[in-house]
């Protein structure tokens, strides 16, 4: 197949997967609160059965927010926090909520300092007017009305869970599977008229997980296998290198070769970038560099092979006085 109808092929499979997630629907605007409590937004959070509902007044920075986080188990903390200052975990302000031992459900607020945080309880960095939660049918749920800067519409959240140990404190999350993409920025202005029509930040983040995902895949390692399988199947085939005089069929193959390595060197790096962006995915960094030095080496291997057939094909034709007319239209 030639290598350009490749490219259109795959970059059509990922438009066409990409509206399919655009599509699917929001699940959290259905839900009603045991409580009574009604909220003006809400977001499907993407990941660990999550969903977030709030009011926001824009004349006073007050928030209100219901954290749900379905299908867990008793001995599970969850928390949700926000991160004025950068993205991840570090730097959150969390509001946590577990069961204990006994059955008493207990809801705190905690600022998170380091990655080792046991979760401790602990004022914000703004003012939190109410805390509480509640447990019922698997699903926790933390209440808060909080306040943030006026000017601070636009935040990054994080929301997690994990085991509660024997004593009551706080074992860590997972670093694995969804616990480790459970983050995203959230506009709680915006939030509100999006909330309903496309999914909002939330969904933004599962697409951002398939789109990050299906592009590693698509760009970052099947484009490498196809312009490998290119390269060295022709040689494959046909163990001929043509002996071309013209000069610019040279120029033309330099310039074809260039275009394809620069493109796989520029896919290779948005991959690369893209996993520092999503910060919480860098456990990929490794396995991506990883797949990368795989196929280095076989691509050393075929290339040197390569060459071999070529050189020896060269010393044949030019002992060969015919070997001028087998020249081939393949280039490679
Ligand atoms: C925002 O808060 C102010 C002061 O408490 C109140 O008067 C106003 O009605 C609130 N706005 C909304 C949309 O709830
Ligand atoms: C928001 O306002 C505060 C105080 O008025 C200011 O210090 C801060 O830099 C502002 N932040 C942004 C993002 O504008």
């Amino acid at each position: 197949m030639d290598f350009s109808l490749r490219i259109m092929l795959l970059i059509f499979a990922c438009v066409i997967s990409q509206l399919l997630i655009l599509s699917s629907s929001q699940s959290c605007s259905s839900y009603s609160f045991l409580n009574q409590n009604t909220y003006r937004a809400c977001s499907d959070l993407g990941v660990l059965k999550s969903f977030l509902h709030w009011n926001y007044n824009e004349t006073t920075g007050t928030i209100e927010i219901a954290y749900r986080h379905a299908s867990i188990k008793s001995q599970t903390w969850v928390a949700w926090a926000i991160n004025p200052s950068r993205k991840g975990m570090v730097g959150s302000q969390a509001f946590v909520a577990h069961q204990t031992s006994a059955g008493i459900v207990q809801a705190y607020t905690s600022p998170v300092t380091t990655y080792g945080t046991g979760l401790e309880e602990g004022p914000l960095s703004f003012p939190v007017q109410k805390i509480s939660a509640e447990f019922v049918n698997n699903e926790m749920i933390i209440y808060s009305m909080f306040v943030l800067p006026k000017n601070m519409t636009t935040v990054n959240h994080v929301w997690q869970d994990g085991p509660v140990n024997k004593d009551n404190s706080l074992g860590m999350h997972a670093l694995t599977g969804e616990n480790v993409i459970s983050l995203a920025t959230l506009d709680f202005l915006s939030g509100q008229i999006v909330a309903t029509k496309l999914g909002d930040g939330s969904s933004n983040l599962m697409f951002k997980k398939i789109h990050g995902g299906l592009n590693m895949v698509s760009w970052g390692i099947l484009m490498p296998i196809g312009v490998m399988t290119a390269r060295y199947m022709k040689v494959l085939a046909l163990k001929l290198r043509p002996n071309k005089e013209n000069k610019y069929r040279t120029y033309w193959n330099i310039y074809h070769h260039g275009i394809g390595y620069s493109v796989i060197i520029l896919s290779i790096i948005n991959i690369l970038k893209g996993i520092n962006i999503l910060e919480a995915v860098m456990i990929w960094k490794p396995i991506y560099i990883a797949i990368l030095i795989f196929f280095g080496i076989i691509a050393a291997i075929l290339e040197t092979w390569t060459w071999n057939i070529v050189l020896n094909k060269r010393l044949q034709t030019s002992n060969d006085d015919s070997g001028k007319e087998k020249i081939s239209s393949l280039g490679l």
